[in-house]
Protein backbone atom coordinates (compact mmCIF):
# COMPACT_ATOMS: atom_id res chain seq x y z
CA UNK A 1 0.00 0.00 0.00
CA UNK A 2 1.39 3.44 -1.32
CA UNK A 3 2.23 6.38 1.49
CA UNK A 4 3.21 9.74 1.82
CA UNK A 5 5.89 10.89 3.60
CA UNK A 6 5.27 14.36 4.56
CA UNK A 7 7.94 17.02 6.66
CA UNK A 8 5.76 19.79 7.39
CA UNK A 9 6.80 23.43 8.33
CA UNK A 10 7.88 25.07 5.30
CA UNK A 11 6.35 27.90 3.44
CA UNK A 12 5.24 26.68 0.21
CA UNK A 13 6.36 29.51 -2.56
CA UNK A 14 6.22 29.76 -6.62
CA UNK A 15 4.01 29.06 -9.52
CA UNK A 16 1.58 25.89 -9.82
CA UNK A 17 -0.38 24.77 -13.18
CA UNK A 18 -4.12 23.64 -12.55
CA UNK A 19 -4.54 20.61 -14.71
CA UNK A 20 -8.17 19.94 -16.66
CA UNK A 21 -11.02 19.41 -14.50
CA UNK A 22 -12.20 15.79 -13.29
CA UNK A 23 -15.63 16.69 -12.67
CA UNK A 24 -16.15 18.33 -15.89
CA UNK A 25 -14.18 16.08 -17.75
CA UNK A 26 -16.14 12.84 -16.47
CA UNK A 27 -19.63 13.54 -17.59
CA UNK A 28 -17.97 15.17 -21.71
CA UNK A 29 -16.52 11.48 -21.33
CA UNK A 30 -19.41 10.18 -20.63
CA UNK A 31 -21.49 11.60 -23.34
CA UNK A 32 -18.95 11.15 -25.72
CA UNK A 33 -21.22 8.31 -26.25
CA UNK A 34 -24.01 9.82 -27.98
CA UNK A 35 -21.96 10.15 -30.83
CA UNK A 36 -21.21 7.50 -33.44
CA UNK A 37 -18.11 9.37 -34.87
CA UNK A 38 -14.85 10.65 -33.23
CA UNK A 39 -14.75 13.57 -30.22
CA UNK A 40 -11.24 14.67 -29.47
CA UNK A 41 -10.93 16.11 -25.69
CA UNK A 42 -7.67 18.72 -24.72
CA UNK A 43 -6.84 18.96 -20.77
CA UNK A 44 -7.97 15.84 -19.24
CA UNK A 45 -6.39 15.19 -16.65
CA UNK A 46 -4.12 12.24 -15.62
CA UNK A 47 -5.89 10.79 -12.97
CA UNK A 48 -7.28 7.82 -11.86
CA UNK A 49 -10.78 8.70 -12.13
CA UNK A 50 -10.29 9.50 -16.02
CA UNK A 51 -8.74 6.28 -16.53
CA UNK A 52 -11.39 4.66 -15.23
CA UNK A 53 -14.15 6.48 -17.44
CA UNK A 54 -11.35 5.40 -19.92
CA UNK A 55 -11.79 1.99 -19.42
CA UNK A 56 -15.42 2.25 -19.20
CA UNK A 57 -16.02 3.54 -22.42
CA UNK A 58 -13.62 0.78 -23.92
CA UNK A 59 -15.73 -1.84 -22.56
CA UNK A 60 -18.70 -0.46 -24.37
CA UNK A 61 -17.04 -0.31 -27.02
CA UNK A 62 -15.45 2.53 -27.82
CA UNK A 63 -12.09 3.29 -29.33
CA UNK A 64 -9.75 5.54 -26.90
CA UNK A 65 -6.24 6.70 -28.25
CA UNK A 66 -3.82 9.76 -27.19
CA UNK A 67 -2.33 11.62 -29.81
CA UNK A 68 -0.22 14.23 -28.08
CA UNK A 69 -2.40 16.31 -26.14
CA UNK A 70 -5.35 15.12 -27.63
CA UNK A 71 -7.21 12.04 -26.15
CA UNK A 72 -9.32 10.76 -29.28
CA UNK A 73 -12.93 9.11 -28.89
CA UNK A 74 -13.74 6.72 -31.61
CA UNK A 75 -17.25 5.79 -31.30
CA UNK A 76 -17.63 4.09 -34.96
CA UNK A 77 -17.92 0.60 -33.83
CA UNK A 78 -19.15 1.46 -30.21
CA UNK A 79 -22.32 -1.08 -29.30
CA UNK A 80 -22.67 -2.34 -26.06
CA UNK A 81 -24.80 -1.22 -23.35
CA UNK A 82 -24.03 -2.71 -20.29
CA UNK A 83 -21.71 -1.26 -17.65
CA UNK A 84 -20.46 -3.56 -15.83
CA UNK A 85 -20.22 -3.62 -12.21
CA UNK A 86 -16.42 -4.16 -11.44
CA UNK A 87 -16.27 -0.61 -13.07
CA UNK A 88 -18.69 1.45 -12.03
CA UNK A 89 -18.15 0.43 -8.26
CA UNK A 90 -14.56 2.10 -8.61
CA UNK A 91 -15.80 5.41 -9.07
CA UNK A 92 -19.46 6.78 -8.86
CA UNK A 93 -19.18 9.30 -11.70
CA UNK A 94 -19.44 6.04 -13.98
CA UNK A 95 -22.83 6.31 -13.73
CA UNK A 96 -23.45 9.27 -15.79
CA UNK A 97 -23.09 6.63 -18.90
CA UNK A 98 -27.09 5.75 -18.29
CA UNK A 99 -28.38 8.78 -20.02
CA UNK A 100 -26.42 8.54 -22.96
CA UNK A 101 -26.60 5.12 -23.67
CA UNK A 102 -30.67 5.12 -23.40
CA UNK A 103 -30.57 8.24 -25.62
CA UNK A 104 -28.48 6.56 -28.49
CA UNK A 105 -29.41 2.61 -28.30
CA UNK A 106 -33.25 3.02 -26.21
CA UNK A 107 -31.34 0.81 -23.66
CA UNK A 108 -29.44 0.08 -21.19
CA UNK A 109 -27.70 -1.55 -18.56
CA UNK A 110 -25.59 -0.14 -15.83
CA UNK A 111 -24.26 -0.94 -12.05
CA UNK A 112 -26.15 0.92 -9.35
CA UNK A 113 -23.15 2.51 -8.04
CA UNK A 114 -24.32 2.00 -4.50
CA UNK A 115 -23.14 4.15 -1.43
CA UNK A 116 -19.61 5.58 -0.27
CA UNK A 117 -17.91 6.74 2.56
CA UNK A 118 -19.71 10.21 2.13
CA UNK A 119 -23.09 9.29 2.30
CA UNK A 120 -25.46 6.99 1.04
CA UNK A 121 -25.70 9.02 -1.92
CA UNK A 122 -28.50 7.39 -3.74
CA UNK A 123 -29.45 7.72 -7.34
CA UNK A 124 -33.69 8.33 -6.92
CA UNK A 125 -33.18 11.75 -8.74
CA UNK A 126 -31.77 10.63 -11.95
CA UNK A 127 -33.75 7.76 -12.52
CA UNK A 128 -37.54 9.37 -11.58
CA UNK A 129 -36.62 11.55 -14.01
CA UNK A 130 -35.64 9.17 -16.70
CA UNK A 131 -38.86 7.93 -16.30
CA UNK A 132 -40.42 10.72 -17.27
CA UNK A 133 -38.49 11.10 -20.48
CA UNK A 134 -40.27 7.42 -21.19
CA UNK A 135 -37.84 5.51 -19.73
CA UNK A 136 -39.10 1.94 -18.02
CA UNK A 137 -36.23 1.14 -15.20
CA UNK A 138 -36.57 -2.42 -13.12
CA UNK A 139 -33.29 -3.11 -10.62
CA UNK A 140 -32.21 -6.51 -10.89
CA UNK A 141 -28.98 -8.06 -8.63
CA UNK A 142 -27.68 -4.72 -8.35
CA UNK A 143 -28.14 -3.49 -12.20
CA UNK A 144 -30.50 -0.64 -13.03
CA UNK A 145 -32.09 -1.95 -16.10
CA UNK A 146 -33.30 1.14 -18.25
CA UNK A 147 -35.59 0.21 -21.34
CA UNK A 148 -37.08 2.62 -23.44
CA UNK A 149 -38.08 0.81 -26.88
CA UNK A 150 -39.69 3.31 -28.45
CA UNK A 151 -36.38 6.09 -28.01
CA UNK A 152 -36.52 8.45 -25.20
CA UNK A 153 -39.03 11.91 -25.49
CA UNK A 154 -38.81 14.84 -24.30
CA UNK A 155 -40.45 16.17 -21.36
CA UNK A 156 -40.21 18.85 -18.92
CA UNK A 157 -38.90 17.89 -15.22
CA UNK A 158 -38.34 19.93 -11.70
CA UNK A 159 -35.70 18.61 -10.05
CA UNK A 160 -36.78 18.05 -5.90
CA UNK A 161 -33.55 18.83 -4.97
CA UNK A 162 -30.14 20.20 -6.97
CA UNK A 163 -28.24 17.09 -7.81
CA UNK A 164 -25.25 17.50 -10.22
CA UNK A 165 -25.17 13.99 -11.73
CA UNK A 166 -28.72 13.88 -12.12
CA UNK A 167 -28.79 17.39 -14.11
CA UNK A 168 -25.57 15.85 -16.13
CA UNK A 169 -27.58 12.49 -17.08
CA UNK A 170 -30.28 13.91 -17.96
CA UNK A 171 -29.04 17.22 -20.06
CA UNK A 172 -27.23 14.16 -21.89
CA UNK A 173 -30.30 11.84 -22.35
CA UNK A 174 -32.11 14.83 -23.37
CA UNK A 175 -29.85 15.66 -26.04
CA UNK A 176 -31.20 13.15 -28.40
CA UNK A 177 -34.15 12.61 -26.69
CA UNK A 178 -37.56 13.25 -29.41
CA UNK A 179 -39.18 17.23 -28.76
CA UNK A 180 -38.20 19.42 -26.42
CA UNK A 181 -36.93 19.04 -23.10
CA UNK A 182 -37.06 21.52 -19.79
CA UNK A 183 -35.14 20.89 -16.75
CA UNK A 184 -35.84 23.17 -14.00
CA UNK A 185 -34.04 23.53 -10.57
CA UNK A 186 -30.92 22.32 -12.31
CA UNK A 187 -27.37 22.37 -10.74
CA UNK A 188 -25.59 24.65 -12.58
CA UNK A 189 -21.94 24.61 -11.25
CA UNK A 190 -19.11 25.20 -13.56
CA UNK A 191 -18.72 21.97 -14.73
CA UNK A 192 -22.05 21.84 -15.98
CA UNK A 193 -21.40 25.15 -17.74
CA UNK A 194 -18.81 23.03 -19.46
CA UNK A 195 -20.48 20.26 -20.37
CA UNK A 196 -23.34 22.31 -22.00
CA UNK A 197 -20.43 24.46 -24.14
CA UNK A 198 -19.29 20.67 -24.85
CA UNK A 199 -22.67 19.38 -26.37
CA UNK A 200 -22.99 22.38 -28.15
CA UNK A 201 -20.19 21.96 -29.81
CA UNK A 202 -20.79 18.67 -30.97
CA UNK A 203 -24.35 19.94 -32.27
CA UNK A 204 -26.62 19.24 -29.26
CA UNK A 205 -29.81 22.14 -29.09
CA UNK A 206 -29.48 23.50 -25.71
CA UNK A 207 -29.63 26.50 -24.15
CA UNK A 208 -29.80 28.17 -20.22
CA UNK A 209 -33.07 29.90 -20.02
CA UNK A 210 -33.01 31.21 -16.86
CA UNK A 211 -31.02 30.78 -13.96
CA UNK A 212 -31.55 26.91 -13.25
CA UNK A 213 -33.55 25.80 -16.30
CA UNK A 214 -32.41 24.62 -19.25
CA UNK A 215 -34.32 24.15 -22.56
CA UNK A 216 -32.81 21.14 -24.95
CA UNK A 217 -34.27 19.96 -27.95
CA UNK A 218 -32.77 16.87 -29.26
CA UNK A 219 -30.95 16.42 -32.48
CA UNK A 220 -30.70 13.26 -34.47
CA UNK A 221 -27.11 13.48 -34.79
CA UNK A 222 -23.86 14.31 -33.39
CA UNK A 223 -20.96 15.92 -34.89
CA UNK A 224 -17.27 15.82 -34.75
CA UNK A 225 -15.35 18.06 -32.71
CA UNK A 226 -12.53 19.18 -30.93
CA UNK A 227 -13.04 20.65 -26.90
CA UNK A 228 -10.76 21.80 -24.50
CA UNK A 229 -11.93 21.17 -20.68
CA UNK A 230 -11.91 23.53 -18.37
CA UNK A 231 -9.28 23.94 -15.11
CA UNK A 232 -9.93 21.85 -12.19
CA UNK A 233 -11.26 24.55 -9.80
CA UNK A 234 -11.07 22.20 -6.57
CA UNK A 235 -7.59 21.40 -7.47
CA UNK A 236 -7.01 25.19 -7.74
CA UNK A 237 -9.11 25.74 -4.64
CA UNK A 238 -6.32 23.04 -2.27
CA UNK A 239 -3.53 24.74 -3.71
CA UNK A 240 -5.13 28.29 -2.59
CA UNK A 241 -5.62 27.06 1.09
CA UNK A 242 -2.03 25.13 1.39
CA UNK A 243 -0.37 28.59 0.29
CA UNK A 244 -2.73 29.80 3.30
CA UNK A 245 -2.06 27.27 5.64
CA UNK A 246 1.37 27.31 5.38
CA UNK A 247 1.65 31.23 5.46
CA UNK A 248 3.40 30.71 1.72
CA UNK A 249 3.41 32.71 -1.52
CA UNK A 250 1.61 31.33 -4.46
CA UNK A 251 0.46 31.85 -8.21
CA UNK A 252 -1.87 29.36 -9.02
CA UNK A 253 -2.08 29.75 -12.88
CA UNK A 254 -4.37 28.35 -15.56
CA UNK A 255 -7.42 29.39 -13.91
CA UNK A 256 -10.74 31.66 -14.36
CA UNK A 257 -10.60 33.32 -11.01
CA UNK A 258 -14.40 34.24 -11.43
CA UNK A 259 -15.06 30.79 -10.59
CA UNK A 260 -13.59 31.01 -7.54
CA UNK A 261 -14.84 34.01 -6.29
CA UNK A 262 -17.10 31.71 -3.52
CA UNK A 263 -13.74 30.52 -2.07
CA UNK A 264 -11.08 33.70 -2.70
CA UNK A 265 -13.91 35.89 -0.62
CA UNK A 266 -13.17 33.26 2.16
CA UNK A 267 -9.48 33.13 1.94
CA UNK A 268 -9.49 36.84 2.06
CA UNK A 269 -11.75 37.03 5.02
CA UNK A 270 -9.54 34.96 6.79
CA UNK A 271 -6.25 37.82 6.08
CA UNK A 272 -4.98 35.82 3.13
CA UNK A 273 -4.11 38.77 0.24
CA UNK A 274 -5.50 37.55 -2.66
CA UNK A 275 -4.59 39.04 -6.30
CA UNK A 276 -6.69 38.71 -9.03
CA UNK A 277 -5.41 38.60 -12.70
CA UNK A 278 -7.11 37.23 -16.39
CA UNK A 279 -6.05 33.64 -15.60
CA UNK A 280 -3.52 33.87 -12.40
CA UNK A 281 -4.73 34.00 -8.53
CA UNK A 282 -1.78 35.20 -6.78
CA UNK A 283 -2.00 34.26 -2.67
CA UNK A 284 0.30 35.56 0.58
CA UNK A 285 -1.02 33.34 3.54
CA UNK A 286 -0.53 35.61 6.74
CA UNK A 287 0.77 34.28 10.26
CA UNK A 288 -3.16 35.66 12.08
CA UNK A 289 -5.46 33.68 10.94
CA UNK A 290 -9.15 35.07 11.21
CA UNK A 291 -11.79 32.92 12.35
CA UNK A 292 -14.95 32.43 10.13
CA UNK A 293 -18.34 30.75 10.00
CA UNK A 294 -18.75 29.17 6.52
CA UNK A 295 -21.22 26.75 4.91
CA UNK A 296 -21.27 24.58 1.64
CA UNK A 297 -23.76 24.84 -0.36
CA UNK A 298 -24.92 24.22 -4.23
CA UNK A 299 -22.94 26.68 -6.70
CA UNK A 300 -22.61 29.14 -6.41
CA UNK A 301 -21.84 28.37 -2.75
CA UNK A 302 -18.96 27.20 -1.16
CA UNK A 303 -17.80 23.73 -2.81
CA UNK A 304 -18.07 20.73 -0.54
CA UNK A 305 -14.95 19.55 -2.19
CA UNK A 306 -13.44 22.43 -0.47
CA UNK A 307 -15.11 21.63 3.41
CA UNK A 308 -11.98 19.56 4.29
CA UNK A 309 -9.41 21.44 3.13
CA UNK A 310 -10.79 24.97 4.63
CA UNK A 311 -11.50 23.18 7.99
CA UNK A 312 -7.58 22.76 8.04
CA UNK A 313 -7.14 26.49 7.65
CA UNK A 314 -9.76 27.45 10.40
CA UNK A 315 -8.11 24.96 12.54
CA UNK A 316 -5.36 27.73 13.32
CA UNK A 317 -8.28 30.53 13.20
CA UNK A 318 -8.05 32.77 16.03
CA UNK A 319 -11.09 31.65 17.59
CA UNK A 320 -13.81 29.63 17.09
CA UNK A 321 -15.49 28.66 13.73
CA UNK A 322 -18.10 26.64 12.66
CA UNK A 323 -18.99 25.54 9.49
CA UNK A 324 -21.73 23.30 8.04
CA UNK A 325 -21.77 20.74 5.55
CA UNK A 326 -25.06 21.15 3.80
CA UNK A 327 -24.39 18.69 1.00
CA UNK A 328 -23.61 15.20 2.40
CA UNK A 329 -24.57 13.47 5.52
CA UNK A 330 -21.33 11.98 6.43
CA UNK A 331 -18.72 14.31 5.17
CA UNK A 332 -16.70 15.06 8.47
CA UNK A 333 -14.54 11.30 8.15
CA UNK A 334 -11.43 13.68 7.89
CA UNK A 335 -12.06 15.50 11.50
CA UNK A 336 -10.63 12.29 13.63
CA UNK A 337 -7.68 12.37 11.64
CA UNK A 338 -7.21 16.22 11.62
CA UNK A 339 -7.99 15.62 16.06
CA UNK A 340 -5.11 13.36 16.36
CA UNK A 341 -2.64 15.76 14.69
CA UNK A 342 -3.85 18.35 17.88
CA UNK A 343 -7.04 19.80 16.16
CA UNK A 344 -10.04 20.21 18.58
CA UNK A 345 -13.17 19.60 16.71
CA UNK A 346 -16.75 18.40 17.61
CA UNK A 347 -19.20 17.76 15.51
CA UNK A 348 -22.94 18.60 16.67
CA UNK A 349 -24.99 17.50 13.22
CA UNK A 350 -24.24 18.71 10.02
CA UNK A 351 -22.06 21.18 12.00
CA UNK A 352 -18.24 21.20 12.74
CA UNK A 353 -17.15 23.53 16.06
CA UNK A 354 -13.50 24.13 15.26
CA UNK A 355 -11.74 25.57 18.59
CA UNK A 356 -8.75 27.32 16.60
CA UNK A 357 -5.46 28.16 17.68
CA UNK A 358 -4.01 24.11 16.27
CA UNK A 359 -0.44 24.08 15.87
CA UNK A 360 -0.64 20.74 13.94
CA UNK A 361 1.62 18.11 14.90
CA UNK A 362 3.02 15.23 12.77
CA UNK A 363 0.97 11.56 13.18
CA UNK A 364 0.58 8.56 11.04
CA UNK A 365 -2.39 8.93 9.47
CA UNK A 366 -5.25 7.37 7.46
CA UNK A 367 -6.54 8.76 4.65
CA UNK A 368 -10.58 7.82 3.86
CA UNK A 369 -12.45 9.50 0.79
CA UNK A 370 -10.14 11.76 -1.63
CA UNK A 371 -10.84 15.68 -0.47
CA UNK A 372 -10.20 14.18 3.40
CA UNK A 373 -7.23 12.75 2.23
CA UNK A 374 -6.01 16.24 0.77
CA UNK A 375 -7.15 18.34 3.99
CA UNK A 376 -4.50 15.10 5.94
CA UNK A 377 -1.92 16.44 3.42
CA UNK A 378 -2.78 20.10 4.08
CA UNK A 379 -2.38 19.81 7.59
CA UNK A 380 0.67 17.50 7.92
CA UNK A 381 2.67 20.58 5.45
CA UNK A 382 1.51 22.81 8.59
CA UNK A 383 2.65 20.47 11.29
CA UNK A 384 6.97 20.63 12.29
CA UNK A 385 8.05 17.19 11.83
CA UNK A 386 7.41 14.20 9.48
CA UNK A 387 3.46 12.75 9.00
CA UNK A 388 3.00 9.77 7.19
CA UNK A 389 -0.43 9.32 5.09
CA UNK A 390 -1.87 5.68 4.49
CA UNK A 391 -3.81 4.73 2.11
CA UNK A 392 -3.57 7.18 -0.39
CA UNK A 393 -5.14 5.65 -3.62
CA UNK A 394 -8.02 8.20 -3.15
CA UNK A 395 -5.90 10.82 -3.57
CA UNK A 396 -4.51 9.66 -6.66
CA UNK A 397 -7.84 9.22 -8.14
CA UNK A 398 -8.39 13.37 -8.31
CA UNK A 399 -5.35 15.39 -8.30
CA UNK A 400 -2.60 15.17 -10.66
CA UNK A 401 1.10 14.57 -10.34
CA UNK A 402 0.58 16.33 -6.57
CA UNK A 403 3.64 15.34 -5.32
CA UNK A 404 5.25 17.01 -8.23
CA UNK A 405 3.21 19.80 -7.95
CA UNK A 406 4.15 19.99 -3.99
CA UNK A 407 7.75 19.66 -4.40
CA UNK A 408 8.22 22.26 -6.89
CA UNK A 409 6.76 24.54 -4.67
CA UNK A 410 8.98 23.74 -1.71
CA UNK A 411 7.34 21.22 -0.12
CA UNK A 412 9.11 17.90 1.69
CA UNK A 413 6.65 15.35 0.46
CA UNK A 414 7.51 11.44 -1.28
CA UNK A 415 5.95 8.50 -1.75
CA UNK A 416 6.77 5.15 -0.11
CA UNK A 417 5.50 2.15 -1.65
C1 LIG B 1 -20.86 15.66 -7.69
C2 LIG B 1 -19.35 15.67 -7.70
C3 LIG B 1 -18.81 15.64 -6.28
C4 LIG B 1 -19.42 16.79 -5.48
C5 LIG B 1 -20.93 16.79 -5.58
C6 LIG B 1 -21.59 18.00 -4.93
C7 LIG B 1 -18.66 14.58 -9.75
C8 LIG B 1 -18.10 13.38 -10.41
N1 LIG B 1 -18.87 14.50 -8.43
O1 LIG B 1 -21.29 14.45 -7.08
O2 LIG B 1 -17.40 15.77 -6.33
O3 LIG B 1 -19.04 16.66 -4.13
O4 LIG B 1 -21.35 16.78 -6.96
O5 LIG B 1 -21.09 19.17 -5.48
O6 LIG B 1 -18.89 15.60 -10.38
N2 LIG B 1 -28.84 12.97 -4.14
C9 LIG B 1 -30.02 12.27 -3.94
N3 LIG B 1 -30.49 11.50 -4.97
C10 LIG B 1 -29.87 11.43 -6.18
C11 LIG B 1 -28.69 12.16 -6.38
C12 LIG B 1 -28.20 12.93 -5.33
O7 LIG B 1 -30.60 12.31 -2.86
O8 LIG B 1 -30.38 10.73 -7.09
C13 LIG B 1 -28.29 13.78 -3.02
C14 LIG B 1 -26.88 13.32 -2.60
O9 LIG B 1 -26.92 12.27 -1.68
C15 LIG B 1 -26.33 14.60 -2.01
C16 LIG B 1 -26.95 15.69 -2.88
O10 LIG B 1 -28.09 15.10 -3.50
O11 LIG B 1 -26.77 14.75 -0.69
C17 LIG B 1 -26.03 16.24 -3.93
O12 LIG B 1 -25.45 15.19 -4.65
P1 LIG B 1 -25.03 15.36 -6.18
O13 LIG B 1 -25.01 16.82 -6.50
O14 LIG B 1 -25.86 14.48 -7.02
O15 LIG B 1 -23.52 14.83 -6.16
P2 LIG B 1 -22.80 13.94 -7.24
O16 LIG B 1 -23.28 14.29 -8.61
O17 LIG B 1 -22.83 12.52 -6.82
Amino acid sequence: MEKLEVVGGKKLSGVLKISGSKNASLPILAASLLSKKKIKLINLPQVKDIKTMLTLLESLGSRVKKVGKKTIIDNINQKKTEANYNIVRLMRGSFLVLGPLLAKFGKAKVSSPGGCSIGVRPIDIHLNALTKLGVNIKIVDGYVIAKAPQGLKGAKIRFPKISVGATENLIIAASLAKGTTILENCAIEPEIKDLTNFLFKIGCNIKWISKRSIRIVGVSEINEATYSVMFDRIEAGTYLIAAAVTEGNLKIKNVNPNILRSEIKILRKIGSKVRIKKNEIHIIGNKNIRSVNIKTAPWPGLATDLQAQIMVLLCRGNKKSTIQENIFENRFMHVSELNRMGAKISIVGNRALIKGNTKFAPAQLMATDLRASVSLILAALSAKGKSVINRIYHLDRGYENIEKKLKKVGAQIRRLN
